[in-house]
């Protein structure tokens, strides 16, 4: 896609935004991860553009200060907040969880958003491979973490960033580190089976306290996704991106799924571009979330 393709697409995007969202988010409290990039920035400025007061939970200092002031600068008076963790780290994870509860009496909308795909196998200091444990187990301790200010908020929602590039992953559960064998496409592509897993049992598991979770795959989307992959991949997806989508269009579903009437009442689902759409036979395995959903805790530390 072309430079002038792109902002004629962003342009006619914003008014068509503007038209169909529709939802005063004015007192809504939004916690959003990876919103120093890509789609998670750019919801996170159109949700401000809203009215949504923002936390921002980012790892690196001088990006997250960049976000903080482009949201203060498009949304000001809002009290816009920022905390800081490496989201691959389930002792961060906790800590920012709390952080976050300590601060905050409600959260309307949790974003589950920071993700990635590596091109090599590497070990957190938790003995889990990284894509599991910031692209899956992340989002389980971060929601866990923030359950009782999303309760204090209710209705709230919990909006789960996956990927059609689950399509074709299958679970193993004796090999959930991926020690027998590594590809970073396919470690990828599990870690999002795990998101629209996991967003299955969370609708399921928690139905009947006022919060709603739903996962989307926003699209092929130009942001930094995959520049930090490696190698030949890194090459790969890089000439991939200049076929693919303005983060604008990517980040719209997270906008409408975090915002909109529309889906005030719809619980467990999958979207693409604002729609229902039906995910892998896998992903619809509730017998694999719900042993997903007790194996990350275990993981994690957490009463199941
Ligand atoms: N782009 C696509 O085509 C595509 C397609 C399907 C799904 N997705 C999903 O969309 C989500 C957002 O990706 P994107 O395309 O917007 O990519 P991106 O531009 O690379 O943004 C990723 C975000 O995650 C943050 N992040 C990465 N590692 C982190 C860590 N250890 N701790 C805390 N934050 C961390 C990054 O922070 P920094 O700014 O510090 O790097 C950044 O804000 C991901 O879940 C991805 O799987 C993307």
């Amino acid at each position: 896609m072309t430079t002038t393709h792109r902002s004629e697409e962003r342009i006619a995007f914003a008014a068509e935004t503007a038209a169909l969202t529709g939802r005063d988010m004015k007192g809504k409290v939004v916690v959003i991860t990876g919103g120093t990039s890509g789609i998670g920035r750019v919801a996170a400025e159109r949700l401000a553009d809203m009215g949504a007061r923002l936390v921002l939970v980012a790892r690196d200092k001088s990006r997250g200060e960049t976000a903080m002031l482009r949201l203060r600068q498009r949304a000001p008076g809002l009290a816009h907040d920022i905390h800081y963790a490496d989201l691959s780290r389930i002792a961060e994870m906790k800590r920012v969880a709390a952080e976050i509860s300590g601060a905050e009496a409600r959260i309307d909308v949790l974003v589950n958003n920071a993700g990635a795909l590596f091109g090599s196998r590497h070990v957190t200091e938790d003995g889990l491979e990284r894509t599991f444990a910031l692209n899956h187990v992340a989002y389980f301790v971060l929601t866990h973490g923030l359950r009782e200010r999303l309760v204090a908020a209710a209705p709230a929602r919990v909006v789960n960033v996956a990927s059609d590039a689950h399509r074709g992953a299958r679970l193993d559960f004796r090999d959930l580190q991926l020690a027998a064998g590594y590809r970073g496409f396919a470690a990828y592509g599990r870690s999002k089976l795990c998101n629209v897993l996991f967003t299955r049992e969370l609708a399921r598991r928690w139905t009947g306290r006022g919060i709603t979770a739903n996962s989307l795959h926003p699209g092929f989307v130009a942001t930094r996704f995959g520049d930090e992959s490696g190698g030949l991949m890194s090459y790969g997806i890089r000439v991939a991106k200049l076929f693919a989508i303005s983060p604008e269009r990517g980040a719209d579903t997270i906008v409408y799924l975090a915002s909109s009437d529309e889906v005030a009442d719809v619980n467990g689902g999958y979207f693409y571009k604002r729609r229902p759409a039906t995910p892998s036979p896998e992903a619809r395995d509730d017998q694999a979330a719900s042993r997903l959903w007790q194996e990350t805790a275990r993981i994690a530390g957490i009463a199941p």
